[in-house]
């Protein structure tokens, strides 16, 4: 069991109940929030704080799920900070309020636009890379990334098993860098990590 402050699991709790029955009940996949699975949640949540990540990208923010369990996994110091990334300006305003109910907002940029284009204006390093977004744009985001990676830094990346068409480019440009070396938790949708060598 992970325990999370009263704030952060409260939220958590309610998106994970939101999440379930939008997305039950919306045909429009836009509209849906998408969430990370729980489990995949408290792996992301754990890998990411036990090594102490500090300057974390985040691509696909939707309403916030993810971004509060990576914000909630930085150091207690209050050091380090979350950069969240996501194209839909309705589901950043939802991040945003979810992230100050939750009492993290102020370590979370938000930023709105497509993934490639705010990848590309980015300045590094980063420590960590969640990418659960446009899985076939992802490699071009990883390729943009690689120069602003720290030599620590480790990868994440969602739906590995429930979508292996769309995320085999992303896994094989993960592979062909030479730079990493990773493994596909069968948690969840399937959660691939990477690791600096
Ligand atoms: C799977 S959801 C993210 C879920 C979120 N990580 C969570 O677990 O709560 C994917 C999100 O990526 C956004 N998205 C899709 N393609 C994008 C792109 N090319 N650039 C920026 N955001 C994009 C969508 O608007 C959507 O909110």
């Amino acid at each position: 069991m992970i325990h999370l402050s009263p704030a952060v699991a409260t939220v958590l709790r309610e998106l994970e109940s939101f999440g379930a029955a939008n997305d039950a009940a919306e045909s429009h996949r836009e509209r849906k929030m998408l969430n990370l699975d729980w489990p995949a949640a408290e792996v992301l949540h754990l890998a990411v704080r036990q090594s102490r990540r500090r300057r974390i990208l985040e691509i696909g923010t939707s309403n916030g799920f993810s971004a509060i369990w990576l914000a909630a996994a930085l150091p207690a110091d209050g050091t380090g900070s979350l950069i969240s990334i996501d194209r839909d300006p309705d589901k950043l305003a939802a991040a945003a309020r979810n992230l100050d109910r939750a009492g993290l907002r102020s370590r979370v940029t938000l930023m709105e636009g497509d993934a490639s284009r705010v990848v590309a204006g980015l300045d590094g390093p980063f420590d960590c890379v969640f990418f659960d977004a446009a899985r076939v744009s992802a490699p071009d985001q990883l390729a943009r990334l690689l120069p602003k990676l720290s030599p620590d830094a480790s990868l994440f990346a969602d739906n590995v098993l429930s979508h292996p068409g769309e995320i085999e480019g992303y896994l094989a440009a993960v592979e062909g860098s030479g730079l990493f070396d990773s493994v596909v938790l069968p948690v969840g949708k399937g959660l691939a990590i990477a690791v600096r060598r």
